[in-house]
Parts: C-alpha cells; structure tokens; sequence
C-alpha cells in the first residue's frame, strides 16, 4: 500500500489516503462533499481538477500513484 497526501483546494483540507482508495471516500473523510449525480462516470457531475491540470468523475476514479501531494481542486468551470 502506499499512502499519498490527497490535498482539497478550495477548502484547503489534506488528508492521508491510499493509492487506489475511491475518491469520494476519500472527499468524504476529509469532510467534503463531492456533488453526485450518476455515479457511472457520464454526467460529470462529480468532475474535479488534479494538480496537473487534468480533469476526472470522481464517482470513477480513484487516488492515482505518482502525484503525492496529489491536489484535487473541487471547483471545476462546468462546460456543460
Ligand atoms: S456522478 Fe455522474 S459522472 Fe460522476
């Protein structure tokens, strides 16, 4: 297992999580919500913006290696 540190922007909130540990439940102990609609990764609702610039559903991902502090930014502009 390895651990990261899952850092929240805006809300400035850092959290130790493991590679592979959903995101949301990850969100969720650091005591954030993320807004949730399909959960099936097609509404984009649960969209969140990683420190590089990528963007991914929450409901789907998973903390991913090679990023620790991995930033996740939960306001993303909606472009939809
Ligand atoms: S909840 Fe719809 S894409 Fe995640």
């Amino acid at each position: 297992m390895m651990s990261v540190k899952v850092h929240f922007l805006p809300d400035n909130v850092t959290v130790t999580a493991e590679v592979g540990e959903p995101l949301l439940q990850v969100a969720d102990r650091a005591g954030l919500s993320i807004p949730t609609g399909c959960m099936m990764g097609s509404c984009h609702a649960c969209e969140v913006e990683l420190g590089d610039g990528s963007s991914l559903c929450a409901c789907i991902s998973a903390i991913p290696a090679g990023q620790n502090p991995l930033v996740v930014n939960l306001y993303v502009d909606p472009t939809w």
